[in-house]
């Protein structure tokens, strides 16, 4: 198949969690891998592993909300060794505490997690396009989550930009299948990884994140249009789309995190 066998890999956020668990998942002698993240010194832990294994490894301290910057790192990479998959993963997780502070955490968690998300697919794909059509092992995964099916009164902000990407990179799909360059999202359900330390009271269903590395790797692999795993996330994902109003109106509580405190107000 097409996709199976990527030689030339660029993914973000590769400095921990789902992003590092996927750059080991890639790592192998005669494959390039192009990691991206905020934090040098775990950037270059996660580099090392990778390079044990006999892969050549570059890395990048980078901001994915830097449009310039991103667009530099990918096309420099490019020019290196064709991408062939560019996994635009990086992303954070915020809930606010008060009505007044919505606004500013809607504005950092989309920034993040779905400019950043744009800032990494664009370039790569303006640069994918440029080749001979059908274009041949070029491919775009981009991270969603289970929360992108759903409504969460606990973090609004979050689960609507998943929503986004995950549209988003739906329809893209459709949009360059013709240039045969290939889209998958990813929706996970809860990975054990920093992300879910610090936001998270109860995970069912947790996975470990080289699990989840694997199980991406298959989807990839076959050019999925979509994936949400593990199955028990995806079944009740497919219940909970198809819930009318009133059922998601009566389940939308703020579930392990405090109500917003502006509701003590007089
Ligand atoms: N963990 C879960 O249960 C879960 C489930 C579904 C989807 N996801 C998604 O999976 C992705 C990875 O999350 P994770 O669980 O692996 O969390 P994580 O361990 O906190 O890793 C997040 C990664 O994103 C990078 N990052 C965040 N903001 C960035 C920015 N502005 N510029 C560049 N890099 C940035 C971080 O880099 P630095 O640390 O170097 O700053 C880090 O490498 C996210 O998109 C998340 O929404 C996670």
């Amino acid at each position: 198949m097409a996709f199976e066998n990527p030689k030339s890999i660029l993914i973000t956020g590769a400095s921990s969690g789902i992003g590092a668990a996927l750059a080991e998942e890639y790592a192998e002698a005669g494959v390039t891998l192009f990691l991206g993240g905020r934090d040098a010194d775990r950037l270059e832990v996660i580099a090392e592993k990778c390079r044990a294994k006999g892969t050549q490894v570059e890395t990048q301290v980078c901001d994915v909300t830097d449009a310039a910057a991103m667009r530099a790192w990918i096309d420099a990479s490019d020019d290196r060794e064709p991408l062939n998959l560019v996994i635009a993963n990086a992303g954070i997780a915020m809930n606010a505490t008060s009505v007044s502070g919505l606004q500013d955490v809607a504005s950092q968690v989309f920034e993040a997690n779905v400019t950043g998300k744009l800032n990494t697919i664009h370039p790569a794909l303006e640069r994918m396009a440029k080749r001979p059509w059908p274009v041949k092992d070029a491919q775009i995964a981009i991270m969603s989550s289970m929360w992108g099916h759903l409504a969460s009164a606990r973090s609004p902000a979050y689960v609507s930009s998943k929503a986004s990407v995950k549209a988003y990179g739906q329809s893209l799909r459709g949009a360059v299948r013709h240039m045969g360059i290939g889209v998958t999202v990813l929706c996970p359900g809860y990975v054990r990884s920093a992300m879910l330390n610090e936001n998270m009271a109860s995970v069912p269903f947790l996975i470990d994140a080289d699990k989840a590395a694997k199980i991406m790797r298959r989807a990839i692999a076959r050019n999925k249009a979509r994936i949400t795993f593990p199955w028990q996330v995806r079944w009740l994902a497919m219940i909970a789309i198809n819930l009318p109003g009133w059922l998601v109106d009566r389940l939308n509580k703020p579930y392990g995190v405090p109500r917003l405190d502006d509701d003590k107000a007089p």
